[in-house]
């Protein structure tokens, strides 16, 4: 399965996925609206690689611009896209508290995650954490 790169991110498409549903999925900023190639609302560059549209798209691309909601890369890619806001928020709290990373286990995040998306599990127990070091400093950061 080839990998997807962005400018602050990558990814791999897990099965029946298209482009635009992995960047929906890891938190990107893409805009879209028929999700059938004919708006072209959600054309993104392409920096590197190849796509393979599934249906042939209606909406006009330029020579390095592809339409994600109908493709599926047949190599590595990148893409000239980044993230959502609030995902932005998350990498910045790992910059905050860079040695929090390290301490995920594998039990809390498969416990958390029955009910949850792995990066909802994962911003809360970070949230959780960062308080935790926060008070052991006596920070008033929440
Ligand atoms: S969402 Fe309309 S062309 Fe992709």
């Amino acid at each position: 399965m080839s990998v997807v790169s962005t400018r602050e991110s990558s990814f791999r498409l897990v099965q029946y996925e298209t482009l635009l549903d992995g960047l929906e999925r890891t938190g990107h900023d893409v805009e879209y609206q028929c999700k059938s190639g004919y708006c072209g609302m959600c054309r993104v560059k392409i920096l590197h690689g190849d796509v393979k549209y599934l249906e042939q798209p209606l909406a006009f691309v330029a020579f390095d611009e592809i339409l994600p909601c109908c493709c599926i890369p047949v190599a590595d890619v990148m893409l000239d896209c980044v993230l959502r806001d609030e995902f932005r928020v998350e990498l910045d709290q790992q910059e905050l508290f860079p040695m929090q990373q390290n301490l995920f286990t594998e039990q809390e995040l498969a416990h958390d995650s029955q009910n949850k998306s792995p990066a909802q599990t994962k911003r809360r127990i970070t949230r959780d954490k960062a308080k935790r070091t926060a008070s052991e400093f006596s920070l008033d950061l929440f």
